[in-house]
């Protein structure tokens, strides 16, 4: 043990010596200064502030040369709105409380503990080495050092590889065209440096907002300590409290914003491939769609239908009628997404008009000696948007006044970590210079991580201004904290391997715990040619993905759902019409995240925090809060074993019941379809089956009734609806109806209450089943009155009934 003033003395030099790293450490605190929200301390050069954000957030941030970094943060869009806080300072410590979080901050060292009110700790700096920063030739590195329990878990940085608990490995933030990706590689697209940690049912949040490369360690290198820091910028972080996973992520989401409620149409199944050229083979694939009665919702056309691959032309010798092909897909139900990626061919002279119009408005991005970034992609030598520059984010949303005028569906902006192509890195430049509106610059180096979520951003915010009344479609590639605001997303260039099936799971869910709950993988794998099983399985899973997208690279295999004769075909059907039944519960659980940021698929522990056995289960999932979806993702022979969640489950659209018990159920090794359940006490509305989402469903809304245990007062279920497309939800026109039901002894009862009726929907009757009746019951009463025409099926042990007047509150019985 070191003597008291060996450790007064290593603590005063501790930021002027570097370690044998190179890290200067955080050392004591030398003065503290309050501040309305927290407080400000000095050591040494570095200052730290440590204030309340927001109920239940925390921020930190520390400046090594004392100067606090004044860029606006690119993913935050909250402004600070703390609870009251209450700073209390004693000799060895700072004290700041505000509402349930207590920020302890330890003078010697300088070190920060969070805990709850009750004195919980949850969040800790490592021991003497909370907080340092090193010398480097662009300016200081920053990093962080936590206390790591034994028993914690880590969940989030987007869609990285690997397992969903990210315990035991370290990542790399950079936004990476990772063409080929495996379980191992590192970094990917996207950088969204959050996570959630959970231990023992208890949960918070961290968000470290920079841009730079940074990195994750999360017990690699220590096993007591996990780490996080970036080569620039400031160490700056949110801590966010829980206790539970759900309210962690309604924080984080506040924090950096939620994905706007999609048009409806990019919820149905959507085609693609790299790429359907000409003409013809388009309208054949979307002729084949019709014929076969696969439901969709959407053509994409990937880099071929432009002309020399250059964003914003028409190759016309392939399309001669791109315009008639547009409309002609839209009569069908059909959207047309064009891919419009952001590196603009580099074509002076040659009547290129964005190239031209670009130059005219200095928007493209410059070296330090003023001349223009030139870098090869698709189309040869290509110039690059300054998406920093509010102006060039406009001008970049005027190019696309054509295609909308056209009548295209949804627009894709690919390659925008961005990929340039045989240069080191395979990026940008790192010097490049952006500019910003404040008229400062920054080096590439610090701005690549928003650089694809500046892109998606132009895209959606052009997209609006052009078309005010309708919910723009965006999928972006690359993404940084907040880019969920603006587009979907997808996990790039998988491959066509059972691997890759598996890996699609852990990816999703990581996503939507990272705030990004619109994503999807390509179905069937983009590299490589997936054998049919393999295929099918894909599109099993991929039905209960947020975005459910078919595409595949130029020279594999079709992927298309008829390509491997009429039993495989039949599968892949039926999958794509479970979706399209579920479009009403998908869509209201949209809508949900759009108002509180929990995402469509949910690991188990997001609802049943406590139940352990499901911190690692990387293979199966919640789909909204009700539906638990156990996929088969690998080629064993074995059975296929499925642990349910805490409570009782139904099989889906049975009343085969099963309570979770510690043994799980050994299905048939190769279930035919997705081994699909419902938590008992769930009310599931469904649609009839249509053939795009443009088309109006023929007949009464269905509402599956999952009956619960007697007394149980978890029975609940919600519908959403508006018209799909526009903005007038926003006015109030949109419907929302709250679904209860009550299981006494002496019968059954169910209830409509209507929340809002600001929206007439196709339906006016809806149908019920009800799951779970043992016995036949005596009668069955509307209103009090008696209902005619129900039926029990004995066999099944569930009661049928139609309430004619659905459309307002009602109370259906039954009675024994
Ligand atoms: C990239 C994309 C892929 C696309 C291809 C051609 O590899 O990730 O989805 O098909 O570029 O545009």
């Amino acid at each position: 043990m070191r003597n008291g003033w060996v450790s007064a003395l290593v603590l005063l030099l501790a930021p002027l010596v570097a370690d044998a790293q190179g890290w200067r450490h955080l050392g004591a605190a030398d003065a503290v200064q309050r501040r309305p929200d927290g407080v400000e301390l000095r050591s040494g050069p570095a200052r730290v502030r440590v204030s309340a954000h927001a109920e239940g957030v925390f921020r930190v941030r520390m400046a090594p040369d004392g100067r606090f970094d004044g860029t606006p943060s690119w993913a935050v869009i909250q402004a600070p709105s703390p609870p009251q806080v209450r700073i209390e300072e004693t000799p060895a410590a700072v004290r700041i409380a505000a509402g349930d979080v207590v920020a302890t901050i330890e003078r010697k060292p300088l070190r920060i503990v969070f805990a709850d009110a009750a004195g919980r700790e949850l969040l800790a700096g490592a021991p003497e080495l909370p907080m340092a920063w090193m010398d480097a030739p662009h300016g200081p590195r920053v990093r962080a050092w936590m206390r790591m329990p034994a028993d914690e878990h880590y969940y989030g940085l987007g869609d990285k590889a690997g397992p969903l608990d990210r315990r035991g490995r370290a990542f790399t933030m950079w936004n990476t065209d990772a063409y080929g990706w495996q379980g191992w590689s590192d970094p990917l697209y996207k950088s969204i440096p959050f996570f959630l940690a959970l231990r023992a049912g208890r949960a918070y949040g961290l968000f470290f907002d920079n841009a730079h490369r940074s990195s994750f360690d999360f017990g690699k290198e220590s096993e007591d300590c996990y780490a996080f820091g970036a080569d620039g910028g400031e160490l700056d972080y949110y801590f966010v409290a829980g206790p539970a996973p759900a309210r962690v992520l309604e924080r984080y989401t506040a924090l950096t914003g939620r994905a706007p409620l999609p048009p409806l149409w990019a919820l149905g199944f959507q085609q693609s491939r790299y790429s359907y050229h000409p003409e013809a083979k388009v309208r054949e694939i979307a002729a084949q769609l019709r014929r076969r009665r696969i439901p969709g919702d959407a053509l994409y056309l990937d880099i071929d239908y432009q002309d020399g691959y250059a964003p914003f032309t028409v190759d016309r010798k392939r399309f001669p009628g791109f315009e008639g092909l547009i409309a002609d897909l839209r009569a069908q139900g059909l959207r047309t997404v064009l891919i419009t990626d952001l590196h603009i061919k580099h074509a002076p002279g040659a009547g290129y008009a964005p190239f031209d119009s670009g130059l005219r408005e200095d928007a493209f991005v410059k070296m330090p000696d003023g001349s223009l970034y030139v870098g090869p992609v698709w189309p040869g030598d290509a110039v690059f948007p300054d998406f920093t520059l509010g102006r060039v984010r406009d001008w970049w949303g005027g190019l696309y006044r054509d295609f909308a005028a056209m009548g295209a569906g949804g627009y894709w902006n690919d390659m925008n970590e961005p990929s340039v192509f045989r240069v080191p890195g395979n990026t940008m430049a790192p010097d490049a210079v952006h500019r910003l509106d404040d008229g400062t610059t920054r080096a590439h180096r610090a701005i690549h991580n928003v650089y694809g979520m500046l892109n998606a951003r132009a895209t959606y915010e052009g997209l609006l201004k052009l078309q005010p009344q309708q919910r723009p479609f965006v999928l972006t590639r690359a993404a940084y904290a907040g880019a969920q605001r603006y587009a979907a997303t997808w996990t790039g260039d998988n491959s066509a391997t059972w691997h890759h099936l598996a890996q699609s799971t852990p990816n999703l869910l990581s996503l939507g715990l990272s705030g990004y709950a619109l994503a999807g993988d390509d179905v069937g794998g983009f590299i490589g040619s997936p054998p049919p099983e393999l295929l099918t399985r894909w599109f099993q899973l991929g039905a209960f993905n947020p975005l459910f997208r078919n595409h595949a690279a130029t020279d594999t295999r079709p992927h298309e759902a008829w390509v491997d004769g009429a039993e495989h075909e039949a599968r892949r059907r039926e999958a794509i019409e479970l979706r399209y039944r579920l479009l009403p519960y998908l869509y209201t659980a949209m809508e949900e995240h759009a108002r509180t940021g929990l995402p469509l698929m949910r690991p188990v522990f997001l609802h049943y925090p406590q139940a352990e056995a499901f911190y690692g289960n990387d293979r199966d999932f919640l789909f909204g809060a009700d539906l638990f979806v156990a996929p088969v993702v690998d080629e064993r022979l074995d059975p296929h074993p499925v642990t349910l969640p805490p409570g009782r489950w139904y099989e889906f659209g049975s009343s085969r019941r099963h309570v979770a018990a510690k043994e799980p159920l050994q299905l048939d090794p190769r279930p035919p379809g997705v081994p699909l359940y419902a938590r008992a006490g769930a009310i599931v509305p469904l649609q009839p089956l249509v053939q795009h989402t443009g088309e109006t469903p023929r007949g009464p809304l269905q509402l599956q009734v999952y009956l619960p245990a007697p007394g149980a007062d978890d029975c609940r279920g919600a519908l959403y609806q508006d018209d799909g497309e526009s903005f007038d939800y926003r006015n109030g026109e949109l419907l929302r109806i709250a679904y209860r039901c009550e299981v006494a002894d002496g019968g059954v009862a169910v209830e409509s209450r209507i929340e809002q009726r600001g929206y007439a929907p196709w339906w006016n009757r809806a149908r019920l089943t009800l799951y779970g009746l043992a016995r036949r019951p005596a009668q069955v009463r509307i209103d009090g009155r008696p209902l005619p025409g129900w039926r029990y099926d004995a066999q099944a042990g569930a009661v049928e009934a139609e309430v004619g007047e659905a459309l307002r509150d009602w109370r259906l019985e039954l009675s024994y």
